[in-house]
């Protein structure tokens, strides 16, 4: 199987997996206790139908949207993922790449594994900051201070991995950073020696954003107790309350899912908030981000950008956000896989073909840009 044979998601998926230590994959492809939430994301999408409008004149078709200050080239944007070098050797820097040919915003994770200097000097698409809320203060301060000095466009303030989410194919594996393999995770790594030798022959891994202020001291951080051990459960809204005015520019949460926080967040003076289940990763059971969206594009969409991630696989699943209010629309693992299998040429290849089901999918419905889209093009089972 090769880059040309994948078609749609499912492809990419399947070409990742030939080419990634299952422990590896199953870091990417896995979510929390039963995957309940996982599954429903995606599924979420298929309980909603488009009804098209015929005859509109649609020779032309603008994908363009404006979310948080940023014009962006397609309403899908890369969300901010971890560990993208342990994926493929160019890591973020193949995305951010991909990103800036189709002009969207991609985001870089505080486990990212480039610095968000370098990718901000090769690329000047819109660029978000991942932050995790650490219980070091003067951790959070130097990374704020750093995203700002960097040129950072957007800060995003994850707020649903104040603990670890209960991921138990890597409990399986013993996936961790560095990694502190089972020894059937470790037969797993013997089976893909292409990906080895590409890990070994390349820059050695790092976590830039965090390597002055965290001493792995050599033993295994498993992503889980990266989240318990050191991010600050007892964060409230007045600390990031805080951390908007301190930043003083975009400011997004992402996680977010009550209309009551919806509102808070509003309240604090956020620009934008992302509804997710973190892809699933986190409380299982939690609502699909597509279910809750226009309830709280309904109470705040009319004060701050609504966003929404998780599930998403096809235009047509994009064109259903927007028709329901979102502003932009994240995607994961439909950049992940992509990236996996091929690095920047996959995750290109994986948004040309989103570019193209947009376009194809709009000009079904009868509309010639995102704009027109409504939810009179919708209706729910
Ligand atoms: C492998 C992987 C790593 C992730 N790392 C982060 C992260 O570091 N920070 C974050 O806010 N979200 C992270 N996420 C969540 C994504 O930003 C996004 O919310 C989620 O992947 C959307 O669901 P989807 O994968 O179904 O598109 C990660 C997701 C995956 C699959």
């Amino acid at each position: 199987m090769r880059l040309t044979d994948c078609h749609n998601f499912h492809d990419f998926r399947t070409l990742a997996r030939r080419r990634l230590p299952g422990p590896i994959f199953d870091y990417i492809d896995g979510a929390a206790d039963d995957e309940v939430t996982y599954r429903r994301n995606t599924a979420s999408f298929e309980r909603c139908d488009l009804v098209p409008n015929v005859l509109r004149g649609v020779d032309e078709v603008d994908l363009s949207v404006t979310v948080m200050g940023q014009k962006l080239g397609l309403p899908v944007y890369c969300s901010p993922t971890a560990l993208q070098r342990l994926f493929h050797h160019d890591g973020e820097r193949a995305v951010a790449a991909a990103a800036a040919k189709f002009g969207t915003m991609f985001g870089v994770s505080s486990l990212g594994t480039a610095s968000i200097e370098d990718v901000r000097r090769a690329y000047s698409t819109p660029q978000v900051f991942q932050f995790y809320f650490h219980k070091d203060r003067g951790l959070n301060r130097a990374m704020m201070q750093r995203a700002k000095d960097a040129g950072v466009d957007v800060m995003m303030l994850t707020v649903d991995s104040i603990t670890g989410g209960n991921r138990e194919r890597d409990l399986r594996t013993g996936f961790s950073i560095p990694f502190r393999l089972t020894l059937g995770g470790m037969l797993q790594f013997a089976l893909k020696p292409r990906w080895a030798l590409n890990y070994l022959m390349h820059e050695r891994f790092a976590l830039p954003q965090l390597q002055q202020h965290v001493d792995f001291g050599g033993s295994a951080l498993s992503i889980g107790r990266y989240f318990t051990e050191m991010l600050d459960a007892s964060m409230t809204w007045d600390d990031v309350a805080q951390m908007v005015r301190e930043w003083n520019g975009p400011f997004c949460l992402k996680g977010v899912m009550s209309v009551d926080d919806a509102k808070r967040a509003v309240g604090i003076g956020c620009t934008g908030l992302v509804l997710s289940n973190h892809g699933g990763r986190q409380l299982d059971g939690s609502r699909a981000a597509f279910d809750q969206l226009a309830e709280v594009v309904d109470a705040v969409g009319d004060r701050i950008d609504v966003m929404m991630d998780g599930g998403v696989q096809r235009g047509t699943h994009v064109l259903k956000a927007l028709s329901l209010g979102a502003k932009a629309v994240g995607v994961g693992r439909y950049y992940l896989f992509p990236l996996a299998a091929a690095g920047r040429a996959g995750v290109e290849r994986a948004l040309e073909l989103m570019r193209l089901e947009l376009v194809r999918d709009l000009r079904l419905m009868g509309c010639r840009s995102t704009a027109e889209l409504s939810r009179a093009n919708l209706r729910f089972r």
